[in-house]
């Protein structure tokens, strides 16, 4: 080897072993550090508790890099590029045990500190999609691109075609779907809150068309006074609306049966129907009317405080009323974004109050997402509850589809595709479904009965079902309908069609009262009319209904519990309404089959639960019904009848 080539060699191997010296300085101190990888756990295992959520200790905020460098009480925690002059690397390298970040709790290690700088130092980049901050779901509407109708799938519906991808991924197994049976059972129950007769059942049985289901479907949406007298269970919990009770006995509230119940017969769009609460047209003003409570009150439950609570609640999915004392510690809202909607709603303008303490600043008037536009400050009340409610309803705000349409998803299927249904701010267990499912109701203008049928027609509504998750568990996977329970109003109802007669209407039901009150009969009946007996919609709160779940109505309530309660079963054992019930029920089937027991007991198991009894089950019920039948042994059946399982839920 020659000097030349033993010179340059060196000079070769030298290269070689100082640039990888240089790359193992670089990976202790220099190389490029990832905020995912690198920052992201320390800031969620030191930081975020007390810098992020509600909490900001020191005025600082470690959500995103925004408010990062908005820093905090000291100013800008960081300066992007220079790790010496950063606050936040100050505070975290500080011997000063009053001064170190973490304030509490173990230090940060040498090399976890080493990171932190360098990221500083290297200009401190963050990710905009990484957000450590309250969850937000996007307001806009998004549409997504539907995916090809698989070969297999029987119905062509756009619902499963969007989950078909997700039922694979989840490997939830393929099924038949529900039988004929089971089909129109659900379809009475779940859209007009009625068992199906026995001849409907026959007759949808023997029909032998292709489209039966969607006939059917078609047929039950298009019972107007059912469906008004189903829907209205739902939405008088909704709207808190009543019939009797707090408030009015001395004019701190207004019903609007009439005006809702004409809203469920007429079928009104949805985008028209929150328009007439949130700016009242004549009979809806009752609802951001509120209920005046007597005495002394919170700040936080004057009237116009519940309007806006109210209407975020139901129909934007959201909870302002943790933010109605103090900035919320549940989500994004601040006290000021509560007063500014609830100014909308008040006759003199609103001084913000915090915890019930005045702040002796002037509440603005601004929508919670004020990005859908303004409210003028200089408008009469009157007109600003227009603006809030055009802005309530404007294309642009996507979240008003998605939350009703979540909202009627769980009412049919028992879970809702966001969880929980009153927090549209969790992300949904399908985006695409959500989001298609509420685009799809837009195009249709917002008729609800169209979305109903595009849900009860899919494959995914006609599987069966699937009992009901543990409340614990915390992880979900779609795999077809919950088993629910009847609602008491269902119930009653059900229990009404069975004995075969309905509550006659009382005459406190008519009586208009001289401010204007009561008489929801007279209400219903001028948009659909008169009636002699009544659904259990209708009916006043008691015993019975209260016990099977009915709620007081003074709180907006979107879904009530569906488990059976001690008080439940003693109602239904003891209590002297359903004995009434089954007491005339009992006389009625008396008469019609006193002479032929197998008559009796077929037909009683085909009005109440759709079938003839099974061999084993008619001896059983020869043993309450002996020969020649009496009153209580008819009775008797009866009761035992209404507490099966298989009559009380819905499969
Ligand atoms: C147990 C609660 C707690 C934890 C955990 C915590 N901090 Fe703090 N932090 C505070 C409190 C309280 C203050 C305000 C008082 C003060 O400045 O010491 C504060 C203030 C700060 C400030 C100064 C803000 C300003 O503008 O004055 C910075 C920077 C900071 N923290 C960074 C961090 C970092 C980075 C972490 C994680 C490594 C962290 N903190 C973890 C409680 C905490
Ligand atoms: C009627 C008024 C009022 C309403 C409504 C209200 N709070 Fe509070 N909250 C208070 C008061 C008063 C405090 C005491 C601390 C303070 O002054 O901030 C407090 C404190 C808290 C704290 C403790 C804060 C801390 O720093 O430890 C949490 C958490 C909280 N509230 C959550 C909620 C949630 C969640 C809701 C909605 C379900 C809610 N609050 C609704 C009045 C209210």
């Amino acid at each position: 080897m020659t000097d030349i080539m033993r010179s340059r060699l060196w000079s070769i191997v030298t290269y070689l072993l100082c640039s990888s010296l240089l790359d193992h300085a670089r990976a202790g101190e220099n190389s490029a550090v990832d905020f995912v990888r690198d920052v992201q756990p320390i800031f969620q295992a030191s930081c975020l508790k007390c810098h992020s959520r509600g909490k900001y200790q020191g005025g600082l905020s470690l959500e995103s890099r925004t408010s990062l460098f908005a820093g905090g009480e000291s100013g800008a925690a960081v300066v992007a590029g220079n790790s010496g002059a950063s606050l936040l690397a100050v505070r975290i390298s500080s011997d000063n045990p009053d001064l170190v970040m973490p304030q509490s709790g173990d230090r940060l290690s040498p090399e976890q500190i080493t990171l932190l700088r360098a990221w500083i130092d290297q200009g401190a980049q963050w990710p905009e999609e990484i957000s450590f901050g309250f969850p937000t779901a996007p307001l806009e509407p998004r549409r997504p691109e539907l995916p090809p109708p698989t070969a297999d799938q029987q119905v062509d519906n756009p619902i499963d075609r969007i989950l078909a991808p997700y039922l694979s991924a989840h490997e939830v197994p393929t099924q038949e779907l529900v039988s004929d049976r089971m089909f129109a059972r659900r379809i009475y129950l779940d859209l007009v809150g009625l068992l199906p007769t026995p001849e409907q059942l026959v007759a949808f049985e023997q029909d032998i068309q292709l489209d039966k289901r969607a006939r059917l479907v078609d047929a039950v949406l298009n019972d107007r006074r059912a469906y008004a007298e189903h829907w209205l269970t739902f939405w008088n919990d909704a709207l808190r609306n009543d019939y009797r009770g707090t408030g009015f006995i001395d004019n701190g509230r207004t019903a609007i049966t009439g005006w809702l119940y004409r809203a469920l017969y007429e079928n009104k769009p949805y985008n028209q129907f929150v328009h007439e609460l949130v700016s009242p047209v004549a009979g809806s003003e009752g609802f951001t009317k509120g209920i005046v409570w007597r005495g002394v009150v919170n700040a936080s439950q004057n009237p116009s405080m519940q309007a806006a609570q109210s209407i975020s609640q139901v129909f934007l999915g959201v909870n302002l009323k943790c933010a109605s004392c103090h900035d919320s510690f549940v989500s994004y809202l601040k006290l000021d974004s509560a007063y500014a909607l609830a100014n909308v709603f008040a006759d003199q303008p609103l001084e913000i109050h915090r915890c019930d303490k005045p702040t002796g600043k002037q509440s603005p008037f601004a929508f919670i997402y004020p990005q859908l536009g303004p409210i003028n400050a200089t408008s009469t009340k009157h007109e600003r509850m227009q603006q809030l409610a055009d802005l309530m309803v404007k294309p642009e705000n996507g979240r008003l589809a998605r939350t009703i349409v979540n909202r009627l998803w769980a009412q049919l299927f028992g879970r809702g595709i966001v969880e929980p249904v009153d927090n549209m701010d969790q992300t949904p267990w399908n985006t695409d479904l959500l989001d298609w499912l509420a685009v799809d109701l837009a195009d249709h203008g917002f008729d609800l009965k169209h979305t109903l049928k595009v849900i009860c027609l899919s494959r995914a509504y006609q599987l069966p079902a699937v009992g009901t998750p543990q409340p614990s568990a915390n992880t979900y996977t779609f795999g077809g309908p919950q088993t629910k329970r009847m609602s008491a109003e269902q119930y009653i109802d059900a229990v009404s069609s069975v004995i075969g007669t309905r509550p006659t209407v009382a005459p406190e039901m008519l009586k208009v009262d001289a401010r204007g009150q009561g008489g929801q009969i007279a209400a219903v009946a001028e948009v659909d009319g008169e009636r002699n007996d009544v659904r259990a919609a209708l009916m006043f709160d008691d015993p019975l209904n209260r016990a099977l779940g009915r709620p007081n109505r003074e709180q907006v309530v979107t879904r009530r519990e569906s488990a059976a309660t001690m008080l439940q079963v003693l109602e239904l054992t003891n209590g002297t309404t359903l004995d009434g019930m089954l007491d005339r029920g009992a006389e009625r089937w008396l008469e019609r089959h006193r002479a032929d027991r197998k008559m009796l007991v077929e037909q009683l198991y085909l009005a109440a639960l759709g079938r003839v009894p099974r061999a084993e089950e008619t001896a059983a019920c020869y043993e309450l019904v002996v020969e020649p039948p009496t009153k209580e042994g008819v009775k008797d059946l009866l009761w035992a009848i209404c507490m099966l399982p298989e009559f009380q839920l819905i499969h």
